[in-house]
């Protein structure tokens, strides 16, 4: 608490601990005395030379000329044009007035708690995972619980599955919706057709929404990638499916996102007639920016190709040369920006991340940000495969060597 009057004035939602955690501030501290950084946990494609210069210069140019673009007149779903695009995106799984802009996939998680979810109620969410989706829940006064997600076996290729059992005992009478990463952030392994189905019959069953994140979804390592949440649209549970410019077009900075509506026809309807009232109440997508997706994802390929490019050259790059370590190892991913890497003999994730800070300027993510545990025998890094080739085998060169050195000592 920073001062006396703030447990009175502010709400119990708005009472968050604001320390910085010891590495927030050893980072804060490093970036202060202007020491040089090497952020191996950059997933800013803008920062990592991969923003689409061209495309977008075109896009802005045709807006500029359009007279369109002097107008004002809102649709509270978002700019049917880009909707349309969407649409299409989706390989008309859905239709346009099925889908609904927001600024950026968090607003659309925002939207969609409050949607199904009343203060106290429950969503569920996938643990090892990313803790943003905790904060946009508690800011809607929602409730989560983690259900776990199970490591392939050793050898047993990269996917991972929902332990199901673990989930069925963790629901209430106050759940209210499931949510999955499809593919999942930092493990990179999409949804099992079969957990899906699963999913599919536990939310028809105890009267759930299921809220598939599918920003990573063009992102598949071999370009192969199995049906989400979307699939048979008319039919089953109420479902929402959430993408955005920030992964698909490589840009975080146009701030369009969406919400792709499926299920049996009547409740699908009923939710969108209800989302549609509360983005009428905010109004938060810039028709200019929504148009300039509407342009953008027809050219998504093109987009894609330097970001599938990188990410598939340093994976390769990082497998080799780890591949003679006895402490790291890469675990297997089918998609995704990120790598994940499991270091033995290191069971304090702080001490190897902040030591690595201090001895050469490299930061790499702990594990435990996504609830990635350590054990007695090792801990799991998150990089991101977004970085300039050059950089990111600096970086990984910084890693291996400070690795070997502790073992050397030890
Ligand atoms: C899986 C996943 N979903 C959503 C987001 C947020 O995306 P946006 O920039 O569209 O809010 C992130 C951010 O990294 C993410 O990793």
């Amino acid at each position: 608490m920073r001062c006396a009057e703030a447990a009175e004035l502010f709400s119990g939602r708005a009472s968050w601990d604001l320390t910085p955690s010891p590495l927030a501030a050893r980072v804060a501290a490093w970036r202060a005395r202007g020491l040089p950084l090497l952020d191996l946990s950059d997933s800013n494609p803008t920062r990592c030379g991969l923003a689409p210069a061209a495309a977008l210069r075109d896009a802005l140019a045709e807006l500029a000329a359009d007279p369109a673009s002097a107008r004002y007149d809102p649709d509270p779903r978002g700019d049917p044009a880009a909707r349309s695009a969407i649409a299409a995106y989706h390989g008309g799984a859905l239709a346009a007035e099925h889908v609904v802009l927001t600024a950026g996939t968090s607003e659309g998680y925002a939207h969609l708690f409050r949607l199904v979810a009343d203060p106290g109620d429950r969503v569920h969410l996938p643990t090892p995972g990313y803790g943003l989706f905790e904060h946009l829940a508690a800011l809607e006064g929602v409730e989560t619980e983690r259900y776990p997600l199970r490591a392939p076996a050793e050898r047993g290729g990269a996917r991972w599955r929902i332990d199901l059992e673990a989930l069925a005992a963790g629901l209430t009478p106050r759940s209210r919706a499931l949510a999955v990463i499809h593919p999942h952030n930092p493990t990179g392994s999409f949804v099992d057709p079969d957990d899906f189905g699963a999913l599919r019959a536990l939310a028809r069953e105890r009267g759930l929404a299921i809220v598939s994140d599918e920003v990573f979804a063009d992102y598949a390592l071999d370009g192969a990638r199995p049906p989400g949440a979307l699939a048979g649209a008319e039919d089953g549970p109420l479902r929402f499916a959430l993408s955005g410019a920030s992964k698909l077009l490589a840009l975080p900075q146009l701030k369009v996102a969406w919400i792709a509506v499926a299920g049996a026809a009547a409740l699908r309807d009923e939710a969108l007639a209800r989302l549609e009232f509360a983005a009428d109440a905010y109004l938060s997508i810039s028709p200019l920016a929504a148009r300039t997706l509407a342009r953008l994802l027809p050219r998504r390929d093109e987009i894609q190709r330097p970001v599938r490019a990188r990410i598939e050259g340093n994976r390769a790059w990082l497998a080799e040369r780890i591949a003679g370590s006895t402490r790291v190892r890469l675990l297997p991913a089918e998609a995704g920006w990120s790598a994940v890497v499991r270091v033995e003999g290191e069971p304090d994730e702080d001490a190897l991340v902040l030591g690595l800070l201090e001895r050469s300027g490299v930061l790499v993510q702990p594990g435990y940000l996504y609830d990635l545990g350590a054990d007695d025998e090792g801990c799991a890094l998150v990089l991101s495969l977004l970085l300039e080739p050059r950089d990111f085998a600096r970086g990984l060169d910084a890693l291996l060597e400070f690795v070997e050195d502790r073992k050397a000592r030890s």
